[in-house]
């Protein structure tokens, strides 16, 4: 019979819920429903704003399309929260549950995901979630920079394979 050599890992992503959400009490609680129910683990919370610059240096894949600045100004447009969000394939799990980028075409296409429900346009989609790894490493570092990603990686490795 087949054994797989490898243990399932817990992994770790960073959430956004972005501030066109969290200017509505209400949809975050539902949010935070939906996100216990598809068996996430909430890491650590925090609200905050950003200022200029710090939108721009976070989204600086982006500096120099035609929807950065459209981006940054509704990123600093008012308070949001960042969460650390554990589970297995958290990263993929929670892009999955997020759904596609644009909310008119998450409507169509995935329309039980969270920015075809909470989504208003191409910018204001409400949420955000690192793609990778390496991606949710320095994404949580920049909210969390008192939370050392490497030490609960190694320690998530041990307890797997005890
Ligand atoms: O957030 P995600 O990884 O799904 O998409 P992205 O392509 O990395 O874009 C980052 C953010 O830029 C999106 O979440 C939108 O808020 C914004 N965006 C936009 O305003 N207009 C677009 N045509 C594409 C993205
Ligand atoms: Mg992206």
């Amino acid at each position: 019979m087949f054994k797989p050599t490898v243990a399932l890992c817990r992994q770790l992503t960073l959430g956004l819920l972005k501030p066109d959400l969290c200017a509505n009490p209400i949809a975050v609680s539902q949010i935070q429903k939906r996100i216990r129910e598809a068996n996430f683990e909430v890491v650590e919370t925090k609200d905050l704003v950003w200022t200029k610059s710090e939108a721009e240096k976070f989204y600086s894949e982006h500096e120099g399309k035609f929807f950065f600045e459209r981006l940054v100004g509704y990123m600093t447009s008012g308070p949001f929260q960042a969460l650390i969000l554990s589970k297995d394939n958290a990263i993929k799990d929670w892009r999955s549950l997020i759904g596609p980028t644009h909310p008119v075409r998450a409507s169509i296409n995935a329309p039980d995901t969270l920015r075809s429900i909470y989504g208003l346009t191409d910018t204001r989609n409400s949420f955000h979630g690192s793609d990778s790894d390496e991606t949710a490493k320095r994404e949580i570092e920049i909210f969390f920079p008192e939370f050392d990603v490497e030490q609960w990686r190694t320690k998530e490795k041990k307890d797997s394979s005890s």
